[in-house]
């Protein structure tokens, strides 16, 4: 099963991703983590892309294409997988479904989180995630056993740098005229499912797994 989630940053597609991954044991492929993880260890990738998404704009396509086709190309993917936060732009997608058919393979759905922007900045802002393993919580939705500690590595909990209001607001005007688009690209493609994100994270993940099967 080889599953897209879109949404506005903060909708939850993170969240929705690690529990399909988990209940359909394939991987989750976030590239906004593989960023934050090459930017943690300070690699040439990790630097060029620091610059841009600190101020909320979007890594150019060149840099993030062949990573995400690498990754969809390795063993552990030949069941499916879910990605997260890619595709972002028209081109990203058309380079994954051109990717794709070489291999006469396609997509199996797209599911769009759906959030109006005025929850997001609220959520971003208690949102914290783990430094060690890159769990996330939510200060008031999705919060930690203990304050500031993270349930699964005991590891600490930090705020991320993107997620100050005004760089928030950046993120969501970039994804508006940006990501948007890819809702009417799947919907021709006959590929999109829309799951309504503001409703608690279990109630989400229901909806998700109506779409997906038990
Ligand atoms: P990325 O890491 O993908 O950030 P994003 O799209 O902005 O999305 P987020 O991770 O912020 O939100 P999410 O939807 O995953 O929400 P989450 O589940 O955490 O990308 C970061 C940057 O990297 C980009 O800005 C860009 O610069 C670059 N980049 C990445 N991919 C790229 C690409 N393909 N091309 C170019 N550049 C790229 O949830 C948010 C919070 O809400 C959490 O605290 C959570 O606990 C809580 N929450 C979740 N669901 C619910 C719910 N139902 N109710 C209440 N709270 C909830
Ligand atoms: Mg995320």
């Amino acid at each position: 099963m080889k599953v897209v989630m879109l949404g506005a940053p903060g909708a939850g597609k993170g969240t929705q991703a690690k529990k399909i991954a988990a209940k359909y044991n394939i991987p989750h492929i976030s590239t906004g983590d593989i960023f934050r993880a090459n930017i943690k260890n300070g690699t040439e990738l990790g630097k060029k892309a620091k610059t841009y998404m600190d101020q909320g704009l979007l890594v150019p396509d060149e840099l993030v294409v062949d990573l995400v086709v690498d990754r969809v190309n390795q063993e552990d993917c030949a069941d499916g997988y879910v990605l997260d936060g890619f595709p972002r732009t028209i081109p990203q997608a058309e380079a994954l479904t051109k990717a794709l058919a070489s291999q006469g393979q396609k997509l199996d759905y797209a599911i769009d989180v759906d959030v109006p922007d005025e929850n997001i900045v609220r959520r971003m802002s208690g949102r914290r995630a783990c430094v060690g393993c890159g769990a996330t919580y939510h200060l008031e939705y999705a919060p930690t056993k203990k304050e500031g500690i993270c349930d699964v590595c005991g590891g600490e909990l930090i705020l991320r740098d993107d997620d100050k209001p005004e760089t928030v607001e950046k993120r969501l005007g970039v994804y508006h005229e940006q990501t948007q688009p890819l809702i009417d690209y799947y919907t021709n493609a006959g590929i999109l499912k829309r799951v309504d994100g503001t409703v608690d994270i279990e109630e989400v993940f229901q909806a998700v797994v109506q779409i997906l099967g038990e």
